[in-house]
């Protein structure tokens, strides 16, 4: 029998484009951990916005593209770091997507050192992410660094 991270790590395994690597990694984590209600990648473009490029979820966000610094996404780009929060509702900085999203991780994704992209994840429930969703997501982030296009947009 297999688990997650014996699933995750043959998913990084497999030579493909990345952008078909990132749609299933979204798919898999979103069925596989109920708590992980909407999943995205975002890359970034330009040096300055974050594009998002795969996703899996009940619903399209309107966020397709985030300048760093905007919202929780902007902030973890800009700070280069994961930031959890607890609570959307009582963090001016959230950028709303869906109207049943109480919290939400965003873990970026570097390459060669420099920031690539990031993970974003939404919860329904508050307090949704602990220390071991961010052990596991940075995790992946490390993986998908490995594999992020050198020139993105390309
Ligand atoms: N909530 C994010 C925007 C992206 S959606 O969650 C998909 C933010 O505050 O940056």
């Amino acid at each position: 029998m297999s688990n997650p991270l014996e699933d995750l790590a043959a998913l990084f395994q497999e030579q493909r484009p990345f952008e078909v690597l990132a749609q299933e990694f979204c798919a898999y984590l979103r069925k596989t951990f109920s708590h992980y209600n909407w999943v995205g990648i975002y890359m970034l473009e330009g040096g300055d916005t974050l594009v998002l490029k795969a996703w899996d979820g009940p619903a399209a966000t309107e966020h397709v593209r985030i300048p760093i610094g905007q919202g929780i996404c902007g902030l973890a780009a800009r700070e280069n770091r994961t930031v959890v929060v607890d609570d959307v509702n009582r963090d001016p900085r959230y950028l709303q997507c869906f109207l049943h999203t109480r919290s939400e991780i965003v873990v970026p994704i570097f390459a060669r050192g420099r920031l690539v992209g990031e993970i974003d994840i939404d919860g329904d429930r508050v307090a949704a992410y602990n220390d071991a969703d961010r052990a596991l997501l940075e995790w992946c982030a490390q993986k998908l660094g490995v594999y992020a296009p050198d020139h993105p947009g390309c």
